[in-house]
């Protein structure tokens, strides 16, 4: 029988909780699991599951048997499920325990109890995994651990590890395996991307994680100090020595482990593992960020992180890092989603990204992220902007004035076509990569790609200690602050602001542009001020979202500075409406778009003043040909284009280059409120994910 396999990977998220010396009691446990999914719940998700102890001595001392609770649905409802069950003490008090839970939510497979995560080895649920990422040999492993008997309940790829994890130890060579090291083996028999949390029954109290591609980190809480702020990293290396037919395969210690502890007598300490800092944060703020292949380890409560391999360039330690974020800063507010909240947020988010980097006074601009680079990076002959989605338009937004200040070739890529193309790449070629989350599969591997042709990497994301800040050469974080809802807002004014910031950079000492560049100064200077101001239309676009709600199809018209915002709004709107939605490039539209407009088709219209008003106001008038009733987003008093529209919005004046900051927050809006009147969860919307880390 065929096995149909999902891969939901990019939808699956990691919490896991372990308590040393801090007795907490089942129900405190299980509801700090509860609590770290719910965190992650604004990622989406269909199911969850959770893996605790049963009881098992008297005392309680130790973990026994591992309990697993797999649902399908919300996180909340697993909880009611559990409490209604009553099928543990919730009373049962542990010393010490680890605890590991998982949200999924499914794009292949369908969401159910035993496709859900954890995964275990056997029904005795010896080991149990839970996974993010997506195992490429998962066919291969699974033939071959099905010849040996190991029967398989889900249609996942994830499955194949616990069993191979089980595997591995009923055929271990030495009685006295440690957790770590058998992890260590397992991994190195998969292929993919995945951030792994393994439990045991037989490493009761013990936790071991580890990533290649999907990203983990590690909180870490104790009321002593802790005992290094940097781990040192322990590297194992193998002697393969052949003795008769067999070759046997020794371990060596290069190092006594070192490992991160709290001192004090108690040595009390708890440690937080999970996808994603916030849901973390309410509980530390001290973190590690685990790098591809480090396996972590936490036994008698010391953390230590191994690695097979020390590669070149590999850093000899991991630090804590201590994250400024506040878990207010994730929350709602007084919004009624986060996307609300986000858009709404921009006149401050976009002051945090010029903040202490632009100085009014003497029009400089100071980017500490890039000093170092930027000798190198004036030399170049060529810009690439490479991202997906929102960032992608980030690019194209600001493609123009880049041209015109650097005066460089500028190419804007998608980065899965510009990995399709295998396009060529030079060492004197610098690239930038534009993520908010800082961790897209396809922005990854291609900044990997042109890291490896020799290409100056820059990173502009809104993540710190993400995989794109941490591979690249150097970098601008956006400092937008948490983006939660999945249709980014905040961060695409943001990225675009920090690009323009590079722009005025490269520009500094050339004299023929310093007229330009104190405008586009001065214009980024009142950019909160008119942010504020296009965010009291709000009400008038909500009226104008009550006329279109209706509607199965909204164009979205513009050229010059403002594709961008066409490609951006048509991109908001289909995102979380599901609406059919298009940017389109007014220059094309006798090329076929013109077929489209009749009297009922809604089409809105980007015509600001600048270079390309006169040909806007040439598309308009072909629109209005065709009995098209247009929605013109225009300048303040543009009698000249109200005489064609059907209705206006009406934004303030930005210099050219910063207008499609101003004239995408309408569009932003617009979607908001059309998602409400459909009745969709705006924060949530179905088949999307936030940050997609698999191609
Ligand atoms: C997903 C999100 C989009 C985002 C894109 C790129 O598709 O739903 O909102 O624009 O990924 O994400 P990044 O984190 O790289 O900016």
């Amino acid at each position: 029988m065929a096995i149909q396999i999902t891969v939901d990977e990019e939808l699956l998220r990691i919490f896991a909780y372990l308590n040393y010396r801090v007795p907490r009691t089942r129900k405190e446990i299980f509801e700090t699991l509860i609590k770290g999914l719910q965190r992650l719940e604004y990622r989406g998700y269909d199911s969850a599951g959770i893996a605790i102890d049963e009881d098992s001595d008297k005392d309680h001392k130790n973990g026994g048997r591992i309990c697993l609770f797999r649902n399908r649905g919300k996180v909340k409802a697993l909880a009611e499920e559990l409490y209604k069950q009553k099928l543990l003490d919730f009373d049962t008090e542990f010393e010490m325990h680890f605890a590991i839970a998982h949200t999924r939510w499914a794009t292949h497979g369908v969401p159910n109890e035993m496709n859900s995560h954890p995964h275990r080895s056997d029904k005795n649920n010896e080991f149990v995994v839970v996974h993010n990422g997506i195992i490429t040999n998962y066919k291969d492993l699974r033939t071959f651990l099905e010849s040996k008997n190991y029967e398989f309940e889900s249609e996942t790829d994830t499955e194949v590890i616990p069993k191979l994890t089980k595997y591995v130890y009923d055929n271990r060579e030495s009685e006295d395996i440690g957790f770590s090291t058998l992890v260590e083996r397992v991994v190195q028999q998969l292929e993919g991307a995945f951030a792994l949390v393994f439990k045991s029954s037989r490493f009761p109290g013990e936790a071991v994680a580890t990533r290649r591609g999907s990203p983990l980190l590690i909180g870490v809480h104790s009321k002593y100090k802790l005992a290094t702020d940097q781990i040192p990293i322990l590297y194992r290396t193998y002697n393969n020595s052949k003795s008769g037919s067999t070759t046997k395969t020794q371990r060596i210690e290069t190092e006594n482990v070192k490992c991160l502890h709290p001192i004090g007598e108690e040595k009390t300490v708890e440690f937080y593992l999970a996808s994603d800092a916030s849901a973390i944060i309410e509980h530390t703020n001290r973190v590690i960020f685990l790098e591809d292949d480090d396996i972590a380890a936490v036994a008698d409560g010391c953390l230590s992180i191994h690695r097979v391999e020390r590669s070149v360039g590999d850093l000899a330690s991991r630090a804590i890092h201590t994250l400024q974020m506040e878990l207010h800063q994730i929350m709602k507010g007084n919004f009624s989603a986060f996307m609300q909240k986000e858009i709404f947020e921009q006149p401050e988010s976009v002051v945090n990204t010029l903040r202490g980097r632009v100085n009014f006074e003497t029009n400089t601009v100071v980017l500490g992220g890039l000093k170092d680079h930027l000798k190198e990076i004036k030399r170049c002959r060529r810009l690439l902007l490479i991202g997906c989605g929102t960032s992608y338009h980030a690019a194209v937004a600001t493609r123009q004035v880049l041209e015109e200040l650097t005066e460089l070739p500028v190419m804007v890529e998608l980065a899965s076509d510009f990995l399709d193309r295998n396009t060529p790449i030079f060492r004197d070629d610098v690239c930038f990569f534009i993520s908010q989350s800082g961790e897209t599969a396809d922005t990854l591997m291609a900044l990997r790609y042109c890291k490896g042709r020799g290409a100056l990497t820059i990173g502009v994301t809104n993540t710190v200690g993400s995989s794109i800040s941490r591979e690249t050469d150097c970098g601008v974080h956006i400092n937008a602050g948490p983006e939660i809802g999945v249709a980014s807002t905040k961060a695409y004014t943001s990225q675009f602001v920090s690009l323009i910031m590079f722009g005025l950079l490269m520009s500094e000492d050339r004299i023929s542009m310093q007229q330009r560049r104190k405008e586009i100064i001065t214009g980024l200077q009142s950019l909160p001020d008119l942010i504020k101001e296009v965010l009291s239309l709000d009400e008038k676009i909500q009226l104008l979202a009550r006329e279109l709600f209706q509607h199965k199809s909204l164009l979205v018209m513009g050229r010059g500075y403002h594709y961008a915002t066409c490609l951006e709004g048509a991109l908001k709107i289909k995102e979380i409406t599901y609406m059919h939605s298009e940017g389109i490039l007014a220059g094309e539209l006798k090329h076929g778009p013109l077929a489209l407009i009749d009297k009922l088709m809604p089409v809105i219209m980007v015509v600001m003043r600048d270079p390309c008003y006169t040909k806007c106001q040439n598309a308009l008038q072909q629109v209005a040909a065709r009995q098209g009733r247009p929605i013109i987003l225009c300048a303040k008093n543009d009698e000249e284009s109200m005489k064609f529209a059907y209705k206006t919005i009406e934004i303030p004046h930005s210099v050219d280059c910063l207008q499609g900051i101003l004239s995408v927050i309408p569009l932003q809006l617009l979607s908001f409120h059309l998602a409400v009147l459909r009745g969709y969860d705006v924060d949530f919307p179905r088949n999307l994910a936030k940050s997609v880390t698999v191609e």
